[in-house]
């Protein structure tokens, strides 16, 4: 009896002490997660949330006409706080940047956190970028994978080249030989090599981290599916990590058809499509730390 009612107190004590245990565990440098009692609304005004009310959108939108709240469950890195969001696209997706050109070559909405300035605490040393992607449940939200999508990428301060980019489609201007299936996400490397794909999941969430080494310029992939510890998919690779930048996060469809990209090409009319993203985070990874990783 005794026993019983020790054991029914511990149960108790631990059941009303036990906090969940943090998904980060290593040093955050910017927490890109989006809390349950945010509204669509504040994403239209700096401060509010973690990113940039201004940037980067179609120039006739804002940003609380192109996000949604899906019925998602948590992804593997958000708290119970935190809740998924979806990036969308549509006809009117087009950017147009201070002054210049509409670029109509691409539907784009991509989310910058909001102290990531281009040469910041996240461009030094060794860091490791974070998020997970869903599929929207509703088929035509899906992408049109005839099409490139560059949906995350780190992009340097002279916007010349990303450091990485996440990628799913068929990637413009990479021979035949080295293309993977369209139904994969890939990574390329600062010279737009496809270093590593893995087929897109149309169900669960999907988790990828990239580790960037400033100091010994490589580039190291971390992946798992759904809960599952991050696992190393690649080694350290060689990579220019330098030009500073910014973390995009979104979507954003490229033209088929198209000599340069930015300004021609073909895109098909009366699009909506998403994106469902959790768990955005950049950490400190010096040391060797990479949160919900097993090594
Ligand atoms: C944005 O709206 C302005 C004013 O209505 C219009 O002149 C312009 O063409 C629009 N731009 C785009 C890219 O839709
Ligand atoms: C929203 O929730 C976060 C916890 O995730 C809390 O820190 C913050 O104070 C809350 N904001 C408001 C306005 O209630
Ligand atoms: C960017 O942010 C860092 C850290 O907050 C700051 O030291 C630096 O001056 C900023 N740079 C620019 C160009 O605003
Ligand atoms: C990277 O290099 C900088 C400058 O030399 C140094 O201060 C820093 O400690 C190095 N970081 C790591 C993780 O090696
Ligand atoms: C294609 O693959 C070859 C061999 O791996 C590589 O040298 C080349 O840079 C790749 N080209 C592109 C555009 O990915
Ligand atoms: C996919 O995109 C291509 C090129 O824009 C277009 O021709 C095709 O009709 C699209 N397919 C679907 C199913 O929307």
């Amino acid at each position: 009896m005794a026993v019983q009612v020790a054991i029914t107190l511990f149960a108790f004590i631990v059941l009303t002490t036990a906090k969940p245990p943090s998904p980060i565990t290593c040093p955050i440098v910017f927490d890109g997660r989006v809390a349950k009692n945010l509204t669509l609304q504040d994403f239209d005004t700096d401060g509010l949330t973690p990113y940039q009310a201004g940037y980067v959108h179609g120039v006739n939108l804002t940003w609380s006409k192109i996000v949604q709240f899906p019925k998602a469950p948590p992804s593997k890195f958000d708290s119970t706080h935190d809740k998924a969001v979806e990036v969308t696209i549509s006809d009117g997706s087009l950017f147009q940047p201070g002054g210049g050109q509409v670029q109509t070559g691409f539907r784009r909405a991509g989310f910058l956190l909001g102290a990531n300035n281009g040469s910041d605490a996240s461009n030094v040393g060794v860091k490791t970028f974070h998020w997970s992607v869903k599929q929207d449940q509703n088929p035509r939200m899906g992408m049109n994978l005839t099409h490139e999508y560059m949906n995350v990428w780190h992009e340097t301060n002279d916007y010349s080249h990303n450091q990485f980019s996440f990628k799913a489609g068929v990637v413009l201007f990479v021979p035949k030989s080295n293309q993977t299936n369209k139904r994969t996400w890939k990574i390329t490397n600062y010279k737009d090599e496809i270093v590593w794909s893995t087929p897109i999941d149309f169900e669960d969430w999907q988790n990828f981290a990239v580790t960037l080494d400033y100091n010994k310029s490589t580039l190291q992939i971390y992946y798992s599916q759904g809960n599952d510890p991050l696992r190393v998919a690649t080694h350290p690779l060689p990579n220019d990590n330098s030009g500073g930048g910014q973390f995009q996060i979104g979507v954003a469809k490229k033209p088929t058809e198209t000599q340069g990209v930015v300004y021609d090409g073909y895109q098909e009319t009366h699009i909506h499509e998403g994106q469902i993203y959790g768990g955005i985070f950049v950490e400190d990874s010096s040391g060797g730390c990479v949160s919900g990783s097993k090594n």
